[in-house]
Formats: C-alpha cells, structure tokens, sequence
C-alpha cells in the first residue's frame, strides 16, 4: 500500500487541475457566440424549398444523409455526432439554439456547399446535390431550432407555418426558384 505523501498530493492536484482545464476547454471549444459572415452574392438568395421545412419525410431523408446511411462517404454524424453532441473537436454544435438562430438558411446552404476554410468542414457540394444539401439542413436544424424555419423576410427563425412568403412571390404557389426582383440591390459586397 502506498502512503499519500506530499508529492502524491501535489500531483493528484496537478491532475485534477489539468482535467478540469480540458472540460473547461471543451466546452469552450466553439467559441464566443458571434453572428456567421454573410454568404457570398451566389448563395445570398438562396432558401429551403417551400413546404420543406414541415416535410417529416424530407427531415428524414436528411437524417440518413446526415448519419451516412445513404452515402458511406458523406457522415455528418462522425464529427458533429449521432445525436448533435459533436464528437471532434471544434465540428459545430447544432444543439446550441443561442448560436444557431443567428444562421440563416443561405448562410447554412453555403457552408455545408462550401464547406469552412482552414477547418475540418470541408465542401460537400461535389458530393451532395443541392437537394440534398437542403435535406441535411432541414435534419440539422432540429438539433436546436426544432420547430422552427427560417422566415427570409424577418430574417428569423420563426414557428413552422407562420414565415410570411416573399413579397414577390405569391402565397403558397411560388416556384423555388422564383426570380428576384430587378430593383433588389445585391447582396454580399461591400
Ligand atoms: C471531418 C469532420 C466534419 C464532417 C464529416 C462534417 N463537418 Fe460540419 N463542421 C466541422 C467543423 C470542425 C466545423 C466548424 C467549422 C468552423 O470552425 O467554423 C463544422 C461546421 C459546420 C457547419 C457550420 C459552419 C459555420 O459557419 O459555423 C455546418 C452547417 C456543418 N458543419 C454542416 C455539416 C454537414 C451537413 C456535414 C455532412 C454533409 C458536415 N458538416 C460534416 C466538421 C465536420
């Protein structure tokens, strides 16, 4: 039996010190909670395909994307986790709604199409069309905006169901790809 001397204590001290530094890391991990950069022009108009949002069979469809049912080569999950709790460091956690709420549908399309420079987030746009990429968003989401959809003329996060259409587009029957109105100024330059 070893007696507890003070250099024992000493380095259990230490140790405990250095474990709780690691937690206090993680979960410090992302960072402070900061509004993502505008998406570039070529993303700014881009939106959740109407009735998407409130598709369960859609959402599911995304969650198979997400977890790599559908394609071995495209798995969300194995860093941002099975269930939202992210499993590498540093991969996004969608469960945090304070932070999330400050991404829109655009912002979110362009960085899972283009993925994150310098990061473990790359671009799945060769791998994922774009319907796809509109799924996995709307699996995501209810990570930590269950419920919610993103009203693109609030510019929140709102109720499934009471996001108000845009103005150019007439309620319930306007095509995806409706084209922008000619005196929108453009988005993304500065
Ligand atoms: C190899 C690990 C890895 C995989 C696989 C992965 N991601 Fe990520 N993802 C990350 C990391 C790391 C970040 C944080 C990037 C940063 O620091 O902004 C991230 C961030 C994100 C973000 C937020 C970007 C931002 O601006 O904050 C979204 C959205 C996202 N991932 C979606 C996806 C989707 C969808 C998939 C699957 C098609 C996926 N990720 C697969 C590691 C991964």
């Amino acid at each position: 039996m070893m007696k507890r001397t003070a250099w024992g204590t000493m380095m259990l001290l230490i140790g405990l010190a250095g474990a709780s530094v690691t937690v206090a890391g993680c979960e410090a991990g992302e960072g402070p909670i900061v509004a993502p950069p505008d998406p570039p022009a070529e993303y700014a108009d881009k939106h959740m395909p109407a009735g998407w949002w409130a598709d369960e069979k859609i959402i599911e469809e995304g969650r198979q994307i997400f977890i790599g049912a559908t394609n071995i080569d495209v798995n969300c999950a194995s860093c941002h986790g099975k269930d939202g709790k992210p499993v590498k460091a540093g991969a996004r956690d969608f469960r945090n709604t304070e932070r999330m709420k400050l991404y829109s549908d655009a912002v979110w399309f362009w960085r899972i199409s283009e993925g994150v420079k310098d990061t473990k987030m790359k671009a799945w746009k060769s791998k994922l069309p774009e319907e796809d990429r509109w799924k996995v968003m709307a699996y995501e989401r209810t990570f930590g905006l269950k419920g919610l959809e993103f009203d693109v003329v609030k510019k929140e996060w709102v109720p499934v169901g009471s996001a108000k259409p845009p103005a150019a587009a007439p309620a319930g029957k306007a095509p995806a790809s409706a084209p922008p109105k000619p005196k929108k100024a453009a988005a993304g330059k500065t």
